[in-house]
């Protein structure tokens, strides 16, 4: 069995340790700063085994000794955006984070995969890219399937099918500039079946998808559709399944951009990224990818002073 270990044992990160158990994707670590919490809920989702039938091992704690020779470490530490907060102060306390946690890792298990997940998202995966010093296939940004999957319900739910019957994708920054595009609904446009009114307000409920939930939660964020998504990632490296996945990765010249993280569909396989897909985009989607781009190299200019 592989080690998938998961920094940050808050709602996304357990949920992600329950699921990839459940999945038999690997033995589990567990870790956070509060190592007793971290410690609890891996005894409890351990528990759960049994009577699932995963014969797998979760274990939790504070020390990093217990990742040692990971295979994939998902980092999903860090705080969420709190009321009277701004954005630079988020920025500058999760990259500190993230900094201290990826260099913590990677000390215990120099080939790891890094799955991000902590927000902001793009410029997070640049940190860790950035301090690790790794080839930009072993960083890979959790976004896109996850907006993308949010993209498809609300289609759905627009058409009135099941989501089986909607594929989407949602490229770009995982955040206002996301670029929701290549919607169908069985098989046809989507904007065909529904018209350009329902299509908007799809495309408006995605790019407020998170907050949304925040609103309606209250004191916390998104975790079991962040979490399926986490676990579609690991589940296809260590699977080796080759899935085309919509992923942050460090472009070097693709689609037109150079040195930043932004989601692109990508092969995920036992290497981490195994290739970059294109995909043909309309003028105005290229536009708004490139505007995409440009914020997330703001906040990556922000988050390099924090870093050093
Ligand atoms: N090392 C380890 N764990 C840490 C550290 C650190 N330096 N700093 C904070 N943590 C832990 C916290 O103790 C907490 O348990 O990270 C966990 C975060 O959990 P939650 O607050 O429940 O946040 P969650 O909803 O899981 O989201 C985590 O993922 O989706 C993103 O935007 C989200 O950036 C956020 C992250």
């Amino acid at each position: 069995m592989v080690k998938i270990s998961i920094i940050g044992a808050g709602a996304v990160g357990a949920q992600t340790a329950s699921l990839i158990a459940q999945r038999q994707l690997g033995d589990v670590v567990l870790i956070d700063i509060l190592g007793d919490m971290a410690k609890g809920k891996a005894l409890d989702i351990a528990q759960s085994l049994p009577i699932l039938g995963s014969p797998v091992s979760v274990i939790g704690g504070d020390n990093y000794t217990l990742t040692k020779n990971s295979a994939i470490v998902v980092i999903v530490a860090g705080i969420a955006r709190k009321p009277g907060m701004t954005r630079e102060q988020l920025l500058e306390t999760n990259a500190k984070i993230v900094r201290e946690v990826t260099k913590k890792a990677v000390e215990h298990s120099p080939n790891i995969i890094f799955i991000v997940v902590t927000n902001p998202l793009d410029a997070m995966s640049y940190v860790v890219k950035k301090v690790s010093g790794f080839p930009r296939e072993r960083i890979i940004g959790m976004a896109g399937i996850l907006d993308s999957a949010r993209f498809r319900y609300f289609l759905a739910q627009e058409a009135g099918v099941t989501v089986d019957k909607v594929e989407a994708l949602v490229l770009g920054s995982h955040g206002e500039e996301m670029v929701p595009m290549l919607a169908k609904i069985k098989g046809k446009p989507a904007i065909d079946i529904i018209g350009s009114e329902k299509m908007k307000k799809a495309v408006e409920k995605v790019r407020n998808g998170g907050a949304e939930i925040v609103h309606l939660l209250k004191t916390a964020s998104a975790s079991f559709a962040p979490a399926a998504a986490i676990a579609e990632m690991v589940e296809s490296i260590t699977k080796d399944q080759k899935k085309i996945l919509p992923c942050s990765v460090f472009l070097e010249g693709e689609y037109g951009v150079n040195g930043c993280c932004i989601g692109v569909p990508v092969v995920l396989g036992k290497k981490g990224v195994e290739n970059i897909v294109d995909v043909e985009m309309t003028a105005e989607d290229e536009k708004k990818f490139k505007l995409a781009a440009n914020s997330i190299r703001e906040m990556i200019d922000h988050a390099e002073k924090y870093i050093k």
